[in-house]
């Protein structure tokens, strides 16, 4: 099954019904196959552990886990850090059937661990990570949206009501005109 967010070429032109995008993934083994080669390599300087954060339908962990394997690299572990309880279903599902010989190394976790040593991966997961746009002006503060005008998207800002994001933002020491992202899930 396809993953919420992907799209297929045929379906561009009704992307809004159909989903949001596709990831390289999704789209060719090569691009699991490529990283792969350079997680390997990383590996060999480190220790061998891969850590992937969002691994949205486990096909790029599917797929680089294959090319380890052929490159005589696997890991001894592969963690997956999936905060979608649908999406971490998928992924066991895909992974148990391509490749149930390595799948004891496959492991889930609920928390970024304390500490690790190896290769952490993360594709198209930074922009799915929910932030507000704070704008520091003239010694007061302003959270930045999307508005329109006319027939196109601008920037707009406007008055802060989130209490919580009031309080984060005023923690920071920013100069004036400053633009920065503050994510208050990360707090803690
Ligand atoms: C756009 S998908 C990308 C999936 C996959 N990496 C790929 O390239 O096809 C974003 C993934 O990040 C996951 N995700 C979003 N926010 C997350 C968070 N805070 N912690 C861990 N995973 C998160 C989503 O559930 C999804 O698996």
């Amino acid at each position: 099954m396809r993953p919420d967010w992907a799209i297929t070429p045929r379906d561009r032109t009704s992307s809004a019904e159909a989903g949001d995008f596709t990831t390289a993934p999704e789209l060719s083994a090569l691009f699991g196959r490529t990283v792969a080669r350079q997680v390997a390599e990383i590996m060999a300087h480190s220790t061998p552990h891969i850590l992937e954060l969002g691994a949205g339908s486990g096909k790029l962990a599917a797929d680089m886990l294959a090319e380890l394997e052929q490159l005589g690299s696997l890991p001894d572990s592969y963690s997956i850090l999936e905060i979608s309880a649908d999406l971490r279903e998928r992924q066991q599902t895909l992974l148990r059937e391509r490749l149930p010989h390595l799948f004891g190394r496959v492991r889930w976790l609920d928390a970024l661990p304390e500490t690790f040593g190896g290769a952490m991966i993360a594709n198209e997961v930074l922009d799915a990570l929910p932030v507000h746009l704070v704008h520091w002006q003239d010694s007061a503060l302003s959270q930045r949206g999307v508005a329109i005008d006319g027939e196109s998207f601008c920037w707009q800002d406007r008055p802060m009501d989130d209490g919580d994001l009031l309080h984060a933002a005023q923690q920071i020491a920013a100069p004036d005109g400053y633009v920065s992202e503050i994510c208050l899930a990360s707090a803690g």
